[in-house]
């Protein structure tokens, strides 16, 4: 009877030891008699590994093996590059009618907003004034000249503010975009003899034009309108930002896509035809309303010309810039 009862508290106590270690917090690892193979010499990815001669731990695969499923072997498709990494000048993809239908199609959905429904880059978005970096029209030189890879390229991985739609834009379609983008540039250029032979109305399409141009000028008027005469650092801050001048000229001597405001006025300036200016009021009006007259040293040709700007926002931004600098 003693030895039950003995034997009866001795369980009932290792129990109550075993329940007691529920619940209880700690900062010790948990004991962990049986170890499995949970311990063991191994590598983390991208850890060094001085096993072999170039250190990596995580092996290239073996010369000659082939992708299954995500091979991008072709460059010119996927990237819009040559094996040189030179844009190609033709879209890889043959090109018919029902293509650039597609293209057409998503180019309304994620382009036209920004670069307009003809290209001209007066989509809605800069037209009514948001305060976006300007989207360039496609009906310029420098847009006839682009190889149909750097287009391509431009949807895929974006282009210096531009953001990239490869997320969203699947491979074919961007090339049916950039097909769409080319019959756009045609589209625009086609002598009035010519016309006769496509299935439109010329006058009607005269006529929408000159409507789309009061529209646009009567934006203009009403935005003059509503503008105040007033010259100050202050009215020109405002400019710099209400017109995306940030995105691509900073206030602090970084480089974006532009030159730095800071310690501009007053500095002299090189440009890439060989000559030189000092950068005063009459030159940084022309810069920001005709930008393509002078480019300087080291920088593209890529900022769009801000001719709509009165005369008092000009001067004001002038202002703005001088106070940016010593001299
Ligand atoms: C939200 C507005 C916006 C949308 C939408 C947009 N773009 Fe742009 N795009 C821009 C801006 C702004 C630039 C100029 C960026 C810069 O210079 O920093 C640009 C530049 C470009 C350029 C370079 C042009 C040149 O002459 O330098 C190409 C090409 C282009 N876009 C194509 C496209 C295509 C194709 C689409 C549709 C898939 C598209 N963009 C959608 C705003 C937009
Ligand atoms: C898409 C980018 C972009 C935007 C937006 C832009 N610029 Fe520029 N700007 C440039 C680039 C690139 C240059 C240098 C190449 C050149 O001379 O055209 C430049 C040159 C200039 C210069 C001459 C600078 C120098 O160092 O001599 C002035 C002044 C200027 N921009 C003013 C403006 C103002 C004001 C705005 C806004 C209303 C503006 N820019 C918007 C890209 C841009």
């Amino acid at each position: 009877m003693q030895a039950t009862i003995t034997r009866i508290i001795t369980l009932l106590l290792i129990s109550f030891v075993m329940m007691s270690c529920r619940g209880q917090m700690s900062d010790k690892p948990p004991i962990h008699p049986q170890q499995n193979m949970d311990e063991q010499e191994r590598f983390n990815a991208q850890q060094v590994n001085p096993f072999f001669e170039d250190n990596r731990s995580m092996r290239m695969p073996v010369e000659g093996t082939i992708s299954r499923g995500n091979l991008r072997h072709d460059t010119a498709l996927f990237e819009g590059v040559n094996d040189n990494g030179d844009f190609v000048t033709r879209n890889p993809i043959e090109i018919n009618r029902e293509f650039i239908e597609r293209g057409r199609v998503v180019y309304d959905i994620y382009c036209q907003v920004c670069h307009g429904g003809t290209g001209d880059g007066q989509g809605i978005i800069m037209t009514e004034g948001y305060g976006y970096v300007p989207a360039p029209t496609f009906h310029r030189e420098a847009s006839y000249d682009m190889p149909d890879g750097e287009l391509y390229s431009a949807i895929a991985n974006g282009i210096r503010n531009m953001p990239a739609y490869n997320t969203q834009i699947k491979v074919e379609d961007r090339w049916a975009i950039v097909a769409y983008i080319r019959a756009l540039q045609r589209s625009q250029n086609i002598p009035e003899s010519e016309m006769t032979q496509f299935d439109v109305d010329l006058a009607v399409l005269i006529e929408e034009d000159a409507q789309e141009r009061v529209r646009l000028e009567e934006l203009a008027a009403a935005r003059a309108a509503g503008a105040s005469d007033e010259v100050s650092v202050e009215r020109g801050e405002r400019l710099y930002v209400q017109n995306a001048c940030t995105a691509c000229h900073s206030q602090d001597g970084s480089r974006l896509v532009g030159p730095s405001f800071l310690n501009l006025y007053g500095a002299e300036r090189n440009f890439t035809d060989g000559t030189s200016q000092i950068a005063d009021e009459d030159y940084l009006i022309e810069s920001i309303v005709e930008p393509d007259a002078l480019i300087v040293e080291g920088y593209d040709n890529v900022m769009l010309a801000y001719d709509y700007l009165s005369e008092s926002e000009l001067q004001s931004l002038v202002e703005f810039i001088r106070s940016l600098s010593d001299n």
